[in-house]
């Protein structure tokens, strides 16, 4: 079932010159997870605005083409239903949070909405403990990590139930470690919940293997569409303007050279595997 349509989305900027977005189609699938990179510049925070309907109605320029995000048209859907729809995580978690407590935090969006308060009060404990925040919760969000703060913007979008997540470098401000563990907390998180994900993340080493999909957006334009397995092995990433993993790089460097190396990695993981399986054989 297709949860996103995008049909020849273009957005010029109001003062720019040059379309941010040209000719955009994308389709995905609900529960597909949906990896976005690209140079920077390039058009991938402008796609993200315009499936939440930040653009065009806060940003001003010229809009055409046709957005459906599970049946609504962001372009005309007030932003406060279609963040029930798709929720949207940012680079600095800083700028999301507000409240005097984790706890506070979180279900201040769902007090928006009207919802009861025995439902605000299962969701938020829902959300605290899908993002592993419990014992945080009585906790001023700005006297966090980096990572914990992170984790509790994506559990106040989350409780809101969105079928869709959509983030924009969620790593940015975090450490390797805390990057990684994050990304691993959202793989988790949308395999339980059956969430359809896109993430713009340009750390596509911790994000190539747990991806479905891999869209690479450039000038405006979607220049590749497809498995992150085949972009990587059959291009060259780097001409794209996105860094491959450097397993995937070596593995790619092995099987050149070695015969019985069969398998062009996209994770570390996948990497021993191949090591251990050759090493079986010897
Ligand atoms: N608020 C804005 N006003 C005017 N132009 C903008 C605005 N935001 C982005 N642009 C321009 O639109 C184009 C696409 O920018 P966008 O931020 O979508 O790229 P990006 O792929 O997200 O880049 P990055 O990887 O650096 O975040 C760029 O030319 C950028 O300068
Ligand atoms: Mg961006």
């Amino acid at each position: 079932m297709t949860i996103i349509q995008v049909r020849d989305l273009s957005f010029t900027y109001a003062g720019s010159s040059k379309p941010a977005l040209k000719n955009v189609n994308i389709s995905v699938e609900k529960g597909e997870f949906v990896l976005v990179v690209g140079p920077s510049g390039g058009g991938k925070s402008t796609l993200l605005r315009c499936l939440n309907g930040l653009i065009p109605q806060f940003y001003e320029g010229e809009y055409s083409g046709k957005v459906v995000v599970d049946g609504l048209e962001p372009d005309k859907t007030p932003t406060y239903m279609m963040s029930q729809v798709i929720g949207m995580v940012f680079q600095n978690p800083q700028n999301q949070l507000f409240a005097l407590s984790v706890e506070a935090d979180i279900a201040f969006p769902l007090e928006n909405l009207g919802l009861p308060r025995d439902e605000i009060i299962q969701r938020v404990e829902e959300a605290m403990e899908l993002l592993n925040i419990t014992h945080l919760r009585d906790r001023s969000p700005f006297e966090l990590s980096g990572g914990q703060q992170q984790r509790v913007a994506i559990a106040s979008v989350l409780a809101i139930k969105p079928k869709i997540l959509a983030m924009d470098e969620p790593t940015s401000f975090l450490d390797p470690l805390t990057a990684a563990q994050l990304l691993s907390i959202i793989d988790d998180v949308r395999k339980r919940l059956q969430l359809t994900v896109l993430l713009v993340e340009h750390r596509v080493e911790l994000a190539a293997a747990k991806a479905d999909r891999i869209v690479v957006v450039s000038d405006g334009c979607v220049v590749f569409d497809g498995s992150p397995r085949d972009f990587f092995e059959f291009y060259d990433s780097h001409l794209y303007g996105v860094s491959s993993p450097k397993v995937t790089s070596l593995s790619k460097r092995l099987k050149t050279h070695l015969e019985k190396w069969n398998r062009v990695c996209l994770s570390a993981e996948e990497f021993e595997a191949e090591v251990r399986s050759l090493v079986s054989h010897l």
